[in-house]
């Protein structure tokens, strides 16, 4: 039974909070074992259209756990390499919303910069503070970071530190949108309704192709999602929503 992570599921939404409160979420082995086997039950079950990633007011997740990693060596590190680990996130092919409040800092940004889309409480700072323990950011956030904000402000935030609040990560493109804190949830479990609502099929094949824009050259990205287009003439979604347009009235997607 997972001991940091809560579950829950709303309609076709499934829910996962990090909860591990006393170390603000800190990414602990165990914590990243338990939300990748989660990760990987919402994402084989069928009642299930899109995932929801939250942590607590205080913090979606203060990074990787600094007390765990403290006494790791090179080479040992090479060979035990715990951050693939945390790369289960990116096998999932429905959408992951990070819903985020408070810090999200170092792994914790990196964290929700795997998810697909990303809403922010007003409250919430993303930072990649590595430099500040003699290290850099190793799950992506060197990478990820300067594809969302661009070159300059991830210098900037990478080599000094510094956090940025919820306004200036949406200027910045980080975030999806801004909402007050008490609405983040309920904001975010809407969008994954809504998402879940329509052809998981469609879905899929948006989230991969838009995946190709952030990982590929544009040539490549426009065969992939010109592909992807054309199977979906493949599908019974395709039919029911163009004929529900044609006949003026709601696509029924429940069906194939
Ligand atoms: N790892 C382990 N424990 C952590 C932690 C972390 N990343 N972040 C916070 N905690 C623990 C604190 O040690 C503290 O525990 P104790 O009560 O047992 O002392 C508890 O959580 C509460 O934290 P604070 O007392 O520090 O809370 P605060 O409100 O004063 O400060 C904070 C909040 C600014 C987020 C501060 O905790 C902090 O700077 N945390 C570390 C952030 C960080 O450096 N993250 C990057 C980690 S490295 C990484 O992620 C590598 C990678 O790229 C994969």
């Amino acid at each position: 039974m997972a001991e940091m992570i809560v579950t829950e599921t709303h309609g076709r939404v499934g829910l996962i909070r990090l909860d591990r409160p006393k170390a603000l979420n800190a990414l602990c082995d165990q914590l990243m074992a338990e939300l990748g086997e989660q990760l990987l039950a919402f994402d084989a079950d069928r009642a299930i259209g899109a995932v929801v990633l939250t942590g607590s007011e205080k913090a979606f997740a203060a990074g990787a756990d600094i007390k765990e990693m403290q006494d790791r060596r090179y080479p040992a590190v090479l060979f035990d390499d715990f951050i693939a680990r945390w790369e289960t996130i990116l096998r999932i092919r429905k959408p992951v919303i990070a819903a985020v409040a408070g810090f999200a800092l170092g792994g914790g940004c990196e964290l929700a910069m795997m998810c697909d889309i990303i809403l922010a409480a007003e409250t919430a700072r993303f930072g990649q503070p590595e430099i500040n323990l003699g290290i850099i950011p190793g799950a992506g956030g060197s990478q990820r970071l300067t594809r969302a904000v661009g070159k300059s402000k991830a210098m900037e935030l990478i080599l000094s530190g510094r956090m940025m609040d919820a306004g200036e990560a949406e200027r910045a493109n980080l975030v999806a949108r801004v909402v007050p804190a008490a609405e983040l949830v309920g904001e975010a479990i809407k969008l994954g309704e809504r998402i879940a609502g329509l052809s998981p099929v469609a879905v899929l094949a948006a989230k991969q192709a838009v995946n190709r824009a952030y990982e590929t050259t544009l040539t490549e990205g426009v065969r992939a999602e010109r592909s992807l287009f054309l199977s979906l003439f493949g599908t019974p979604h395709q039919r029911e929503g163009m004929a529900a347009f044609a006949e003026k009235r709601k696509p029924d997607f429940s069906a194939g």
